[in-house]
């Protein structure tokens, strides 16, 4: 009988990837996806440690499965990624039915880890030095980079992917863990990643994501000639059959004029822009060490509007950080209000152990002071997404299509069982809208035009336009 396997992933895309990852290989081990933690013998979780209530949903999760445990000793209990790195020991002492504790540079290792365990092994823990554990080198060698041959059933539609460009980060912000859970920074050869997005490409892919947490750093010498992201869009865009690339998350300092103008100029390549700003004030980002000024901030986005005017910028903020004042969150207030955002993720400030805000800075914004901001800058942002959104009502967008909406999932709708019925679809713009519309099950993985009749600051909706006009039909670049 194969082994069942559940998996619960939380976090950025490179979990997403991961889990995607590491799903495949156990599936070639012979190990069986299951819906349920219930009908599963191997239960992994791929965790995030960013904020502290990303690790207390795992941790108490994970307290859920004590009973079954108790029932079951045979199932296996895993811990992967982020938080397996971060806290190592501490997993198997808050929970000791854990078997498995495995960091992102490990995740190779897993199907022998739990042939190991099935033979009565005992628990395994497998991690990456730390940072300071070690020469540069030898740190960066056990952050193993994890890149195998793809299974695109695994992917959650086989018409687009995630490739990673780069692990790792060097930039080290005061707040944050991930450079210390995903080690440094290192570039994956061009020639690799072509490789890779040429198999996903002949498998079907027509839309590839390049992930990095500071995908417009990268950065790799081969051949004689440094690579950056601006030349790897260029090799890339030659691969017939690809449609979209996009890349993120963007670091703002990184974000030069030949990036901007291989958006503009390469078609395959989508007007959008993830670039964090964090925060409108000059005293907050020098004490979050993220190496740029407000001003300097603001001069990038001119610098996007004037080369690549179509393109639609996402940015993060952490409201309540270290010291932050009134009058610190008003300028990111403003920052929101004149940066046209087309959405931005809001945080309030989690404090996270070993990195230099939690030991050199207090976290003296009162929770309540935090949540406040969040509101504001969330219903201040929610504004102008619906704002820019107006627009579109009436015109065309291109939508690379799916799979069945959120809502229409909820109905559990197989699009499979309902082929050439009309079902509720969803898909995304080239600068990434998401627009849901009424279709047929065969246009998923397609690109169609949508002509947009209503929206909200989230989404747009609309109607499939039907397709027998000439190239003279004008298509919003949205
Ligand atoms: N590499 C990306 C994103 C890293 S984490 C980048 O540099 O932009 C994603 C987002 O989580 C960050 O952009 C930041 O806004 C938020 N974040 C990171 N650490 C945090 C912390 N300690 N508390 C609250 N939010 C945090
Ligand atoms: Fe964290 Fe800063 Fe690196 Fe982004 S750039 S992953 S926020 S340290
Ligand atoms: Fe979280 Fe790790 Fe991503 S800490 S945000 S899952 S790199």
């Amino acid at each position: 009988m194969p082994k069942r396997l559940y998996i619960e992933t939380v976090g950025c895309q490179m979990n997403m990837l991961d889990s995607e990852l590491v799903v495949a290989t156990l599936r070639k081990a012979g190990y069986q996806l299951v819906d349920h933690p219930r009908q599963a013998d191997t239960i992994l979780f791929n965790t995030c440690s960013v904020r502290q209530h990303a690790e207390d949903k795992i941790y108490s999760a994970l307290g859920r499965l004590k009973h079954a445990k108790e029932h079951h000793p045979d199932k296996i209990i895993g811990v992967m990624g982020c938080m397996a790195q971060k806290d190592q020991r501490l997993i198997f002492e808050r929970a000791p039915f854990v078997d498995l504790v495995v960091g992102p540079g490990q995740l190779h290792q897993i199907p022998q880890l739990l042939d190991k365990i099935a033979a009565g092994a005992g628990p395994q823990l497998e991690v990456s030095l730390d940072r300071k554990s070690g020469s540069r080198d030898e740190v960066q060698q056990s952050f193993e980079s994890y890149d195998p041959l793809r299974d695109p059933q695994m992917r959650p539609n086989r018409y687009q992917a995630y490739v990673r460009i780069m692990i790792g980060c060097d930039k080290f912000c005061t707040y944050c863990i991930v450079p210390r859970v995903r080690g440094p920074e290192q570039s994956r050869p061009a020639a690799h990643i072509e490789a890779e997005v040429r198999r996903l490409v002949d498998e079907g892919c027509r839309e590839v994501t390049l992930l990095g947490q500071t995908v417009n750093s990268y950065q790799h010498h081969d051949g004689g000639r440094t690579w950056r992201l601006a030349d790897l869009l260029d090799r890339l865009h030659t691969i017939d059959g690809l449609d979209r690339l996009r890349f993120v998350t963007n670091y703002p300092r990184d974000m030069d004029d030949d990036l901007l103008t291989a958006v503009r100029d390469l078609s395959k390549v989508m007007p959008y822009l993830h670039v964090p700003a964090q925060s409108g004030s000059d005293r907050i980002l020098h004490r979050m060490k993220r190496g740029y000024t407000v001003a300097e901030y603001r001069d990038m986005l001119a610098r996007i509007r004037e080369i690549v005017p179509e393109a639609a910028v996402t940015s993060d903020f952490i409201v309540g950080f270290c010291g932050e004042t009134e009058d610190d969150f008003r300028q990111t207030v403003e920052l929101v209000r004149q940066g046209r955002f087309k959405n931005s993720f809001i945080f309030k400030y989690s404090p996270r152990p070993n990195t230099k805000a939690y030991e050199r800075l207090d976290d003296d914004v009162p929770e309540e002071v935090k949540r406040r901001r969040n509101n504001e800058l969330l219903a201040v942002q929610n504004a102008i997404s619906e704002e820019l959104n107006r627009p579109l009502i009436g015109h065309e967008v291109e939508v690379l299509v799916e799979g069945p909406s959120k809502a229409a999932r909820k109905q559990g709708v197989d699009v499979e069982a309902v082929e050439g019925h009309v079902v509720q679809l969803t898909g995304r713009t080239p600068c990434d809208r998401i627009v849901v519309f009424d279709g047929t099950p065969r246009q998923i993985g397609q690109l169609v035009s949508v002509r947009i009749y209503d929206v909200n600051g989230f989404t747009l909706f609309g109607s499939v336009v039907t397709q027998h006009a000439g190239p003279e039909v004008f298509q919003l670049q949205v």
